[in-house]
């Protein structure tokens, strides 16, 4: 791969770093050029590992010399291709700023580095009583950064909220190579515009994310889980809503379809016998708190709630390794499906009671066009991942075709008072429908904002924002 930054940009990145800190091979380049999203690969012209903020301000300050664009770069687990350098420059890997700097166990607060592995936080906070939450299916090696920049979901933000609910304060490294803080570490925080929230889920758009403080809660001490088999998809979307409405809030309802399940249950080890491939669908229930008898009482109104919308038998995991099993089974559809077929993947969200009337319009387009469909996510939230699978469809759909149904879907969406996306961004993948989700107003309002700090694009560019 040829090279195409100015020759003096990379004598001044090497004089001005560390030695190990700038990779230029091609292999590197490779690695740190993809994400999860589809099978895209847009390699950087440059890897740049640093070790600090002072680093990473060096390298963003070179950029804006030079005018090379910069993109950060988490755990690469990424949906919509936010981490890929579409414009090559420097893939700014924050992958070695990976310290828990402290747990405030007074104020249950906790600073980390961009580079901290979601469950390497989740599991020291649990080592200390306490509870970070957000749990993507890829909290293994997803990074704090990358769900901080993509506004990061999961299981159970239905209980607990997204990753921007979590977040107190940030340290952003910004395109002009300033170093500010966002906010406050406090609770509340009423002074003046909210940087914190505007940088959460900007996508590296606006600035490099070199620290953050997040809030904890106590650690809830047990939990209840339950698979809950129905005839069809469109009864367990039904039932979603009507348990909430019954008084519950589940610490996490997932929704998945029988494909998912077929697909996934080859990689999933130790899974209570009674799973099986036959129901339409299915939903894994839980609910978590520290007081049994209120947990039996809260899955007795549920399972009430689910019969009357004619579920089938239900699975109760009784131990820890069944618990651990059903959730492996969740957490593996993205991957499974992966390995199935290339696929696209949509990443909608509607008003929770909207769910039954998304899932059918999505399968009326699929049916339409001629596609098939692989649904599950968080119907709880609303939010249902749509994988289209590629199978034996031509590229010339695939390219030209699908766009105008994937267009259709999210029409659908905006129209049930949803939108594109619930948790993994616009990236590089949705960005030519943001016009969807928004008028020229809005979207020049967004302009605006993206110059106010970045006037001259080098942040991530080609992201996010419509052409
Ligand atoms: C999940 C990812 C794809 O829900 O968001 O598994
Ligand atoms: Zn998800």
């Amino acid at each position: 791969m040829p090279l195409t930054l100015p020759s003096e940009f990379v004598t001044a990145l090497r004089t001005l770093l560390p030695v190990d800190v700038v990779f230029l091979g091609n292999e590197d380049r490779v690695r740190y050029g993809h994400d999860e999203t589809e099978d895209l690969s847009y390699p950087p012209d440059v890897v740049v590992r640093p070790r600090t903020a002072v680093e990473v301000a060096t390298v963003v300050k070179l950029c804006a010399q030079h005018s090379v664009p910069i993109t950060p770069i988490g755990g690469r687990t990424g949906l919509s291709g936010g981490a890929l350098c579409v414009q090559g420059g420097v893939g700014l890997a924050l992958d070695r700023m990976d310290r828990i700097v402290l747990i405030d166990e007074q104020n249950l607060q906790v600073i980390v580095e961009p580079g901290v592995i979601t469950q390497t936080l989740m599991d020291a906070a649990a080592a200390k009583g306490l509870f970070y939450a957000c749990d993507p299916s890829s909290k293994g090696s997803c990074t704090l950064g990358g769900n901080i920049a993509e506004n990061a979901g999961g299981p159970r933000a239905v209980k607990y909220g997204v990753t921007r609910d979590w977040v107190l304060n940030l340290e952003v490294v910004l395109p002009s190579g300033d170093v500010i803080w966002t906010g406050a570490n406090t609770l509340k925080n009423s002074t003046g515009y909210d940087l914190t929230r505007l940088m959460v889920g900007s996508e590296g758009t606006l600035g490099i994310i070199t620290k953050a403080v997040l809030r904890l809660i106590p650690l809830p001490k047990e939990t209840r889980l339950m698979l809950v088999p129905f005839a069809s998809a469109a009864k367990a979307c039904e039932a979603v809503s009507a348990v909430f409405r019954a008084g519950i809030t589940p610490s996490a309802m997932e929704f998945m379809e029988r494909d998912a399940i077929v697909w996934t249950m080859r990689f999933t080890e130790g899974l209570p016998a009674q799973v099986s491939a036959e129901p339409g669908a299915y939903l894994l229930i839980e609910v978590d708190g520290n007081h049994t008898d209120v947990l039996m009482r809260d899955c007795e109104t549920i399972l009430g709630v689910l019969e009357a919308h004619e579920c089938g038998e239900v699975l109760f995991a009784e131990t820890t390794a069944e618990k651990d099993a059903l959730w492996k089974l969740r957490r593996s559809v993205p991957v499974s499906v992966k390995a199935h077929s290339v696929y696209k993947e949509e990443d909608t969200v509607v008003p929770r009671f909207e769910l039954p009337r998304l899932l059918a319009g999505v399968k009326a387009i699929g049916e339409a066009y001629g596609f098939s469909t692989v649904c599950y996510g968080h119907a709880g939230d609303g939010n249902l991942h749509v994988n289209i699978i590629k199978g034996e469809l031509s590229d010339e759909f695939w390219e030209h075709t699908l766009p105008k149904a994937i267009r259709e879907i999210f029409q659908l969406t905006v129209s049930l008072g949803g939108t594109l996306s619930g948790e993994h961004g616009i990236g590089l993948v949705q960005r030519a429908y943001m016009d969807i989700a928004f008028s020229p107003v809005q979207l020049n309002l967004m302009r605006a904002l993206k110059s106010a700090f970045d006037p001259q694009g080098i942040m991530n560019p080609g992201k996010v924002l419509p052409q």
